[in-house]
């Protein structure tokens, strides 16, 4: 088949559909061994059309297999972005002779009422169920189960239990803020509170909520996810949060300073999987609403990020939330090289030790706070692509300025920056390299960037730029394997 694996700037280890467009991760929920996927999707082109939920399943979520199409639009509209559950207790009463439903929240988006403009409440939320493990669903026929009240953006529910009251709480975007939504079966849904008008960023609508609890030394605490578009921290889609207490009706936030969690301009509409116990991971789209139908691949649009496990670290009396790459991605490892006490002089090649093969692999680094330095990817055609750590600002940043392909859109040649929050003396970086794709996880995930690019030819080379007078205490480098399906 056309395109696909071989097309020029296709991921090799990050999912994306064999063909079409792809945007928001959905309903990402483990059960029975299984990771299922599943995704905005329109499988007739390679722009946003007509919404669908693509489906993959996963045993490790590195290895991706597409499923069947899991839900079409229907008389009720496209089907937006939303999550799934297990719904343990039957509490839906979709289960039959015992069977535990997968349950579906998602937004229906009626765009002929939208286009007509005969009500502004074209969007409201849907449920669905399967009870064969995820490979079909059947719309519940009360649909809606949340019409709308009256308010434009009304949409991506995210549903989880909530044991201590014994109920589901449905997080949903409001436009300018989060409302919280309670039912004891799925169905029948009670307005509880809402949170955010007055606080956190507002440069755009807020979309994909996702509350859920994390552990801080033996205290729990309750992250909100929000992602917002546009106004992110360095242009366009952007997702911040907020930790704070939540006691099944209000969320009440410990502070009320802006915290960004990806300063990449490539991590949108992150959701975490239901199910996965104590464990809290994330996928995001790896792409941005201000460029996401333009950037320059013909057969595919767009893929996630690698799922990335969420944890609370304290700097300055403030819990900040960090990602790290879930461990599973260590069956991509490769033969991996380390070298000490590197000193860069200027600068360091590591194309010769890296066997010429520069496209996928895992780069992680320690460097004192005291002096410049970026690892930089080139090729031939003097397409650059620098991630680095700026001292005088005290700043990670990604400079996509010369990376190749950047005219698609006039925002895409830029410089991205990110504080550095961390204390520590010691810089540790990890780095994950793919094709077409950067993913920066610096201080064990405090500061994290995610950037896409479009080299002309794949990049070829690395090297280590620094200020005279570096030396990295470590640098490992190992190429990791393609975990791509055939197709
Ligand atoms: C976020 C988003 C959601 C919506 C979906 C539509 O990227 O705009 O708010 O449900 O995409 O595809």
């Amino acid at each position: 088949q056309a395109g696909q694996k071989s097309e020029v700037h296709r991921l090799q280890y990050h999912f994306s559909p064999k063909a079409h467009w792809m945007n928001d991760p959905n309903g990402m929920v483990y059960h029975k061994g299984t990771y299922h996927l599943f995704f905005q999707h329109y499988p007739n082109g390679t722009t946003w059309g007509p919404m669908h939920w693509g489906h993959a399943t996963s045993k490790d979520m590195v290895h991706w297999q597409e499923q069947p199409i899991a839900l079409y639009p229907d008389s009720l509209g496209y089907i937006f972005s939303g999550s799934a559950v297990v719904d343990v207790n039957n509490t839906s009463g979709f289960g039959k002779d015992g069977q535990v439903p997968l349950v579906a929240i998602f937004t229906h988006h009626n765009a002929s009422l939208e286009k007509t403009k005969k009500s502004d409440k074209y969007q409201y939320q849907s449920i669905a169920y399967s009870l064969d493990e995820g490979r079909t669903w059947t719309k519940y026929a009360g649909n809606p189960v949340l019409p709308n009240p009256g308010i434009v953006d009304f949409r991506d529910p995210k549903v989880r239990w909530f044991e201590p009251q014994k109920k589901w709480i449905m997080t949903l975007a409001t436009k300018d803020r989060v409302t919280f939504y309670s039912s004891p079966n799925l169905k029948d849904w009670t307005r509880e509170s809402e949170f955010g008008k007055e606080v956190g960023a507002h440069g755009g609508v807020w979309e994909c909520p996702d509350l859920f609890p994390l552990d801080h030394n033996g205290r729990k605490a309750w992250v909100l996810l929000v992602s917002i578009n546009p106004g992110g921290p360095n242009g366009g889609s952007a997702t911040q949060y907020f930790v704070g207490d939540f006691d099944g009706k209000t969320f009440r936030p410990y502070s009320t300073n802006t915290k960004w969690m990806d300063y990449g301009t490539d991590n949108y509409a992150g959701v975490t999987f239901s199910n996965t116990g104590d464990r809290v991971v994330l996928m995001g789209w790896m792409s941005n609403w201000q460029y996401a139908n333009v950037v320059p691949t013909t057969s595919w649009r767009s893929a996630t990020t690698v799922p990335r496990e969420l944890g609370l670290k304290e700097v300055n009396k403030e819990l900040y939330l960090t990602s790290t790459p879930v461990k599973e991605l260590d069956v991509l490892h490769e033969k991996t090289s380390s070298l000490r006490n590197v000193a860069v002089k200027g600068q360091y090649d590591l194309t010769a030790k890296t066997g010429g093969r520069n496209e996928l692999f895992k780069l992680t680094l320690t460097a004192a706070p005291t002096s410049d330095f970026a690892i930089v990817l080139a090729n031939e055609q003097d397409n650059e692509l620098v991630v680095g750590y700026d001292k005088a600002a005290n700043a990670y940043y990604i400079d996509r300025t010369k990376s190749g392909k950047t005219g698609f859109e006039k925002g895409f040649a830029r410089r991205h920056t990110a504080p550095r929050l961390s204390t520590d003396g010691t810089i540790t970086l990890t780095l994950l390299v793919d094709v077409a794709s950067v993913e920066l996880f610096a201080d064990n995930g405090l500061t994290v960037m995610t950037d896409i690019f479009f080299p002309e030819k794949n990049l070829s080379s690395v090297f280590i730029r620094s200020a005279p007078g570096t030396t990295l205490p470590t640098l490992t480098y190992t190429p990791l394997k393609p975990s791509l399906e055939p197709g």
